[in-house]
């Protein structure tokens, strides 16, 4: 008898077709009004879950005692409690490395477009203001030869330290968990503390995933730090920086400006106050949003998926803990 997977991200048609060919599957449009309800009543019998975006409590997950794993259509797996599924011996699996140069190619359009005012000024030439020559009241700043700063030196910290380095002749500073001389050597970036990087990069990148220890890391103080012309580009997770502080600091122009593709809240409301600020370019979660790098996504999804409800080890398993705690009974 074939597995049950409960989908709820649409999947392009070739993929549809192979995964229907092996397993049982269900369709969930969670962006309907009854969505949640389709999922309760999808999840008792449900082998495998395939989507991206849902907050899967512990109130779901019991809803799906027979569940194997989780392949989820995304990099960042802050929406899980992994300890939570390792316990109960699911197995969560993620799509790194595909999204890597997209999601550095998002970086990198939000630190050309906040510095050279592109949204703004695009806006301005549309409502018919182009009237005469530009002053320096319209002009902008430099990216090449700047200095930038990534936060977190990760895949995506390191597609994002070559094209600085590579593209722009950007000194390239980091901050992570520890220093890669290998990184170093590959784009002569310097790790630095977090208080001296943002005190010296000209543009501040953040690229870490959302967890305890990254929830709030960029606050008031941290902002204080940086310099006045500096421009934080966020392609992480809201929730690494205090909105609230950010806000703040882009209204009393302590800071040039923000390039922000991910946010505390998304959607973002429409009232949000980041939307009133001249200096910020909001972009609604576009990081990996290319067709190629999603239909690639999908593709790692689906191979994830299968390999897990063959009893293989999945290519791209989060929770490895699993495989001990898999055979044990969940209380
Ligand atoms: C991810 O994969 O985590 C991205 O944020 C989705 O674009």
């Amino acid at each position: 008898m074939k597995k049950r997977v409960v989908l709820y991200k649409r999947l392009p048609a070739d993929l549809m077709s192979r995964l229907q060919a092996q397993v049982e599957v269900t369709w969930v449009d969670t962006a309907q009004a009854d969505g949640l309800a389709c999922l309760r009543s999808a999840l008792p019998g449900a082998h495998g879950l395939l989507g991206a975006s849902l907050r899967l409590d512990s109130g779901l997950l019991d809803l799906a005692p027979q569940l194997e794993v989780i392949s989820s259509v995304s990099v960042g797996v802050d929406n899980y409690d992994i300890a939570e599924l390792t316990r109960r011996g699911v197995m969560l699996t993620n799509t790194p490395d595909v999204l890597t140069e997209t999601t550095a190619d998002t970086g990198f359009a939000l630190i050309l477009a906040s510095a050279r005012r592109v949204v703004e000024l695009a806006t301005w030439v549309r409502a018919g203001q182009w009237q005469a020559n530009l002053g320096p009241a319209h002009f902008g700043s430099d990216v090449h030869g700047k200095t930038l700063g990534i936060v977190g030196m990760g895949r995506i910290g390191e597609a994002l330290a070559r094209r600085g380095a590579a593209g722009f002749g950007m000194r390239v500073l980091y901050h992570g968990s520890r220093p890669k001389p290998d990184v170093e050597a590959r784009y002569g970036a310097h790790y630095r503390s977090l208080d001296d990087l943002l005190a010296q990069a000209d543009f501040v990148c953040l690229t870490v995933p959302l967890n305890a220890s990254t929830e709030g890391l960029i606050g008031r103080r941290e902002l204080a730090l940086m310099k006045p012309e500096g421009i934080l580009v966020n392609i992480a997770r809201g929730r690494v920086v205090d909105e609230l502080a950010l806000i703040d600091a882009l209204h009393a122009k302590r800071i040039r400006g923000a390039g922000l593709d991910v946010f505390a809240q998304e959607p973002l409301a429409a009232d949000s106050p980041l939307l009133q600020l001249d200096n910020v370019v909001a972009t609604p979660h576009i990081g990996s949003a290319t067709h190629e790098t999603r239909n690639a996504m999908a593709r790692c999804a689906v191979e994830n998926l299968l390999s897990a409800l063959a009893g293989e080890r999945p290519a791209n398993l989060v929770n490895e803990g699993v495989l001990s705690e898999y055979l044990l009974p969940v209380s």
